[in-house]
Formats: C-alpha cells, structure tokens, sequence
C-alpha cells in the first residue's frame, strides 16, 4: 500500500487558478488519510489474480477512494451529518466555507471518472468499470442509501429496511471495490458475482463496526466526530450495542467461511486486510 500512497500523493487533483483556496481544498481530505480500505480491497484482487496489472489499477483505486472522500465531505455538512472532524482534521466547511465543501465533493466525483477514462486499460474494461462505479456510487448504492439515512433521522425504519439503507449507504461500494479488482483482473460473471456477494456482507460489518465506533469512542480517538447517530437508524440504535456486537461476530463467520472457499491467492491478499475487522469483537 506505500506505492499506492505514494502514487494517490501524486496524482492529488490539481485546479489551479486566482480562487485563493480551492486548489488546496480539493486535496485537503484525500492527503488527510483514512485506512484506504476500498483502495486495498480493489488491489488485493488484482495483486491476487494479475500482479502485473497492479500499477495500471492505482488509478481506479484511487478514483474509488476519491468518489469515497467526495462521499465524507458532504456526508459532514450541516445539511446532513454536521460534522466537525474527519480524518483527524477539521471537515472541509469548518476549514474553509460550506459552498467550498460542495464544491470538492463536487469535483473529487466527477475527478474519479475521468482518473477511469485515463487509466492504461482496454477501453471495454474502463467501460464495465465506469458503470460499476457509476451505480453503486450513486443510485444504485451510495448516494441513495444517503438519501434514506438521512431523510428518515429521527424515524425508525423496520429491521429489514435498516439493512437495505446500510447495504446502499456502505455495502455496495465496498463490493463494488472487490468487483471493480476482479475486472480489471478479468474474472468471470460468476468469480465477479462471488466477490460482490462477499462484498456486501463484508461492507455491512464494516458499518456496523462503524456504528459501534460512533458509540463508543471519542472522536479525538476515531479522527472524526463521534455520538452523531442519536437520530440515525444506526444498528446501534436498532439492536444496541451487544445486538451489534453479535450480529457482527455472526457476519465475520460467514465472511471467514466464504473466504475459506476462495482460491489460495485472493485469500492471502485479503486476510491481512481484513484481519483487523474479522477479530474484533470475537468471543471464544
Ligand atoms: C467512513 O468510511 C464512512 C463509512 C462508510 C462507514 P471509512 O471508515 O472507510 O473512512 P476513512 O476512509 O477511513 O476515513
Ligand atoms: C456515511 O456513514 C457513509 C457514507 C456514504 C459517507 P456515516 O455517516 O456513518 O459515516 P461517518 O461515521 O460520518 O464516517
Ligand atoms: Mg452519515
Ligand atoms: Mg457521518
Ligand atoms: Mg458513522
């Protein structure tokens, strides 16, 4: 992952112009850090399937952590969650301005097509890449999942419709990230299929990780303004913590007993990466 860092470094959107901040602000998050979780999974596929192709696919990772940090930066505004920290540094609007925010998250989506567009792969798989990203970024996942969170705050939705808002709002992206490596590495619809099935499952752990974070820790300790979710149909909110916790512990087995099916290399990619969210919470 240092060459990846390395290369996000340097190829951080540049919009040079009189505007005394923009240029600045645009980079601001993606420089700031984050675990680069979708960025990983992405290349770990790759790395697994087609080490050679691993640097051509710094650009698609980058493009899906770039969409991911557009997602943070307006996820924080006052219009949805109001938040003041991200990425251990103040949220773009309390940095700079809210039209500034709008704007970076504005430019750091459509940035991410345009990193697909340039990527060094066959024009066919740049295709399939966009849609992929395209969808579950926006309509078909991210964007809408948005939607739901934050139009039913304060109204509880139905356990069933929780798991739809955090598949949308999380998961899809993060079985896109799976999906998007498996393209550029060539599977098959089934392969392809498998990994974005696994995605989903894993993505929904990762949020309900998330949640748990919310609850509790500190923000200084997460990096990012925490007990925000009183109004949200958080899983806390739904099943508290230890409901959280077991349905956790309940999706990190089924996850483990997937990636014992998968062929030997995905599995020695994926396991460092995952490690760290499959032990949390177990219990002997
Ligand atoms: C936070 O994403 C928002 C969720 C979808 C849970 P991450 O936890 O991946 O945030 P960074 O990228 O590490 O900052
Ligand atoms: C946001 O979920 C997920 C996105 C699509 C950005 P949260 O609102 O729970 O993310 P955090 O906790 O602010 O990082
Ligand atoms: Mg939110
Ligand atoms: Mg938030
Ligand atoms: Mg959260």
């Amino acid at each position: 992952m240092q060459n990846f860092e390395a290369y996000l470094k340097a190829h951080i959107p540049k919009a040079p112009s009189f505007h005394p901040t923009f240029d600045e602000a645009l980079g601001a998050m993606l420089l700031a850090g984050g675990k680069r979780f979708r960025p990983q999974l992405l290349l770990a596929v790759v790395d697994a399937y087609k080490p050679l192709l691993k640097e051509s696919a710094y650009p698609v990772a980058l493009a899906i952590e770039m969409l991911h940090t557009y997602s943070l930066v307006h996820d924080d505004l006052p219009v949805m969650d109001d938040a003041d920290l991200r990425r251990g540094e103040p949220t773009l609007h309390k940095r700079y301005d809210e039209v500034t925010a709008v704007l970076v998250g504005d430019a750091l989506n459509t940035h991410a097509f345009y990193l697909i567009a340039d990527a060094p792969l066959h024009s066919d798989v740049k295709v399939a890449l966009t849609k992929e990203l395209s969808y579950n970024g926006g309509v078909g996942g991210m964007v809408l999942g948005q939607a739901i969170d934050c139009h039913f705050e304060g109204r509880k939705l139905s356990s069933e419709q929780v798991d739809f808002l955090h598949e949308y709002k999380t998961g899809r992206l993060i079985a896109a990230s799976l999906k998007m490596g498996g393209i550029i590495a060539g599977l098959d619809e089934r392969r392809l299929k498998r990994l974005y099935d696994f995605g989903l499952d894993l993505g929904l752990l990762f949020q309900i990780q998330d949640d748990i974070i919310d609850a509790t820790s500190s923000s200084a300790d997460a990096g990012k303004t925490t007990g925000n979710d009183e109004d949200k149909n958080s899983y806390i909110n739904h099943f508290g913590i230890d409901g959280s916790i077991e349905r956790a512990d309940r999706l990190a087995k089924k996850i483990e007993i997937q990636m014992e099916e998968f062929d030997e290399p995905l599995r020695m990619k994926l396991e460092p990466i995952l490690k760290r969210y499959l032990n949390r919470h177990k219990k002997a």
